[in-house]
């Protein structure tokens, strides 16, 4: 079992847990992801990584409720604990076997939306500790939304706060932030992008048009991590990727999100998941 040692609410619907889980402590890198399971009747639910402490053994999730696994989890309280977590999966972030001297000379830039802003924190993070300078963009529709910003604020160069309705810090979205920078003279040669389907997609529309490479995490899409579902089937290029194996983190600017949101909804209904079936 794997016992439950913090459980915060950071937002409303959002919560943060530390997890013991010392095995996936010790090996996990920023970009993973693991599999929680409450108990036999659970769902397994893919969570990307957002921090982990190796000498204390312990990985902290991020989750936002959005049907009935994660209400359940969010019942759970400090001393419970979950009956599978697995991990680390998927593929670490490209950016931490680049050579950090090179690093140190790009201009990089995260951009993350909503409950997106858990799995930048660590990418962001790391590169803070090994010397690498980082700007980030992070938003959310209204304030009560924005989550990690006082940790965000220890590990980012500049932190760029938008809030959709203008409720806190810039009013607009990560993308009509970004053009503001680059309108003032700012550049970047390297993004990251986190959070919806739909974020992703405006965010990769404009970096294409200003000529920054971007990389997207496309853990949304996920639903049971194992490669079987099918639920996380994209086209990257041309080629049939899956999110939870070939990923999570894709070059953004190949990524077909027109047919990964029509999946992901498609996905939704039993009627839609037989469809998707009969295509296959
Ligand atoms: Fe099911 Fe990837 S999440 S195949």
């Amino acid at each position: 079992m794997y016992p439950i040692v913090r459980r915060e609410k950071l937002a409303d619907k959002i919560y943060l847990m530390d997890v013991k889980a010392p095995r996936v402590a010790q090996y996990c890198e920023p970009g993973q992801f693991v599999i929680v399971k409450i108990d036999e009747e659970g769902e397994r639910i893919p969570l990307t990584i957002c921090d982990y402490d190796r000498e204390a053994g312990t990985i902290t999730i991020v989750f936002q409720t959005v049907g009935a696994s994660t209400e359940r989890m969010a019942y759970l309280q400090e001393g419970d604990a979950f009956q599978d977590f697995v991990g680390p999966l998927g593929c670490a972030s490209d950016l931490i076997d680049e050579d950090i001297e090179e690093l140190k000379k790009k201009k990089i830039l995260f951009v993350a939306g909503g409950v997106g802003t858990a799995p930048v924190y660590p990418q962001v993070k790391w590169l803070h500790e090994h010397g690498v300078d980082c700007d980030v963009i992070m938003g959310s529709k209204t304030k009560d939304l924005l989550i990690l910003v006082d940790q965000m604020k220890e590990v980012a160069t500049n932190l760029y706060v938008t809030t959709d309705d203008g409720s806190y810090g810039f009013h607009g979205m990560g993308t009509n932030q970004l053009q503001e920078l680059w309108d003032a003279g700012k550049r970047y040669d390297h993004c990251v992008a986190i959070g919806p389907m739909i974020m992703m997609k405006f965010v990769c529309k404009l970096t294409k048009e200003l000529g920054i490479p971007t990389v997207v995490s496309m853990n949304p899409i996920m639903v049971d991590g194992t490669g079987m579902c099918g639920a996380c089937r994209l086209i990257v290029g041309g080629e049939v990727k899956f999110a939870c194996v070939d990923g999570p983190e894709f070059d953004g600017h190949q990524v077909d999100f027109d047919q990964a949101m029509k999946r992901q909804a498609q996905y939704k209904t039993e009627e839609g998941r037989a469809m998707l079936k009969l295509q296959e």
